[in-house]
Parts: C-alpha cells; sequence; structure tokens
C-alpha cells in the first residue's frame, strides 16, 4: 500500500513556527515517526512540502494511482479550491490534518474547503494527529466494510 503525506505552505518551519500552537516537532521528526509506523505497517510513505499552491495540485495529480492521501493543506485549507478539485479529480482517499484545533481559533480558520471531500478529519492533536491519520486510513483501506 502506498500513502503519499502532503503538507502546505509554512508548514517546513515546524520546530521554530509559533511552538506554542504547532508544537516543537520538526517536520523530519514527523517524517521520521510516520515512517516507523509505515514500515511496521508494510505501507510505502512518500512525504512532500510546498509553500505553492500549484505546486501541491501537480504533486496530487501525479500520486493519482497512490492507495491514500494524508493532507495538511495550511492556509491553502482555508482559501484553495484548487486543492479538494484536484484531490476529487484524481478521486484518491484523503485525510485532513491540522496540528492546531483550528475550531478552537479564528473564524477564518473554521472553514474548510477540503472537508466536503476527504474522509474525515484529525485536528487539534500536534503532531501525533499524523500518525492518527496513518493508521486510520490503513486501517479503512485494508477493512473498508467495517467502516
Ligand atoms: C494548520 C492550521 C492552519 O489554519 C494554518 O494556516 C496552518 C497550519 C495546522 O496544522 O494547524 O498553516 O493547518
Amino acid at each position: 500500500m502506498r500513502i503519499f503525506v502532503l503538507n502546505g505552505p509554512n508548514l517546513n518551519l515546524l520546530g521554530s513556527r509559533e511552538p506554542a500552537i504547532y508544537g516543537l516537532e520538526t517536520l523530519a521528526d514527523i517524517e521520521l515517526l510516520m515512517r516507523t509506523r509505515a514500515d511496521k505497517l508494510r505501507v510505502d510513505l512518500e512525504f512532500f512540502q510546498s509553500n505553492h499552491e500549484g505546486e501541491l495540485v501537480d504533486a496530487i495529480q501525479s500520486h493519482r494511482d497512490w492507495d491514500g492521501l494524508i493532507i495538511n493543506a495550511g492556509a491553502y485549507t482555508h482559501t484553495s479550491l484548487a486543492i479538494p478539485d484536484a484531490i476529487a479529480s484524481v478521486g484518491i482517499a484523503a485525510i485532513e490534518v491540522h496540528l492546531s484545533n483550528v475550531y478552537a481559533r479564528e473564524a477564518v480558520r473554521h472553514h474548510s474547503y477540503l472537508s466536503p471531500i476527504v474522509w474525515g478529519q484529525v485536528v487539534g492533536f500536534g503532531f501525533r494527529g499524523y500518525l492518527a491519520a496513518l493508521d486510520l486510513l490503513y486501517g479503512r483501506l485494508t477493512n473498508e466494510a467495517s467502516g
């Protein structure tokens, strides 16, 4: 099974970016933790981060044959139609992750353009949310009938 992990703008600065909100773990730390878990599940992971909307769209399109997508689109969550359009266009199963509890923050962060086309959201659990998303996506992809 192949799962693509996609991170959007400013997530390359994790570790130093507003640590009280986003935690002290870097994106590389999160990748290592996810790879350790994925190895146990025998899942192939690929990671990509970009600060550019079009590059995120290109990355989704080029993973059209993959089994699943874990996406933290950063601020594009609240502004981009092109990213959910790309996910819907390729029909990849997706889970949306946010490190912070966006629903406890400014109103502009309460709306996600991704929410209608993802299987679900993992929100507010910091880096652990990525690990939960991996388990959730793997679980449903391997035993979809159980919901
Ligand atoms: C974020 C929440 C977004 O509102 C913000 O723009 C981010 C990070 C999160 O992971 O909590 O860049 O997606």
